[in-house]
């Protein structure tokens, strides 16, 4: 059975992987939004769910272009990622440095699926999936656009305002 499987499972195999790993993310986003202390913070969690509801529907398009149903498959990095990141917000509750946590955990998030999308887009592009490969680009350019913006977000206020006693 093993030995019959080949790129196409693979490729399935991780687009369920990351299909489950965007509806947590969805579900985690207004979390990380309402517990933000600046606004800017806020905002950009608000945002990039409204984008991560785009890339849902985005990898729907790309089950029906294999013609498979679209289902999740339980992805254990990303439920541990985001466990870890509600950990932050419990532990750093009202403290200085919760936002700088908050971008650390959404950056941990943001490298994960970066890896998954660069992993699919290579391996729809060995299985000439041409229009899953558009698909699935414009799902990493988002991704990549708000690590940036996570980036500059720690940089110009949260990673300060963590290093002060308030
Ligand atoms: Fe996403
Ligand atoms: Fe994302």
């Amino acid at each position: 059975m093993a030995a019959t499987k080949t790129l196409d499972d693979l490729f399935l195999d991780t687009l369920k992987d990351i299909y489950f790993a965007e509806k947590q993310i969805l579900k985690a986003l207004p979390k990380m939004a309402r517990a933000a202390q600046s606004e800017e913070g806020k905002a950009g969690f608000l945002q990039h769910r409204e984008e991560t509801q785009g890339q849902i529907e985005r990898l729907e398009e790309v089950f029906e272009l294999l013609g498979k149903a679209a289902r999740g498959k339980t992805c254990e990095a990303i439920q541990g990622i985001i466990a870890e990141g509600e950990e932050i917000m419990e532990e750093f509750k009202e403290s200085p440095a919760l936002d700088a946590g908050l971008i650390s955990s959404a950056q941990a998030v943001e490298h994960y699926e970066i890896a998954r999308y660069g992993t699919l887009i290579e391996w729809a592009n060995q299985l000439g999936l041409t229009e899953a490969v558009l698909l699935l680009q414009a799902n990493l350019a988002e991704e990549e656009a708000t690590d940036q913006k996570l980036t500059q977000l720690a940089k110009a206020s949260a990673n300060a305002k963590a290093q002060k006693a308030s």
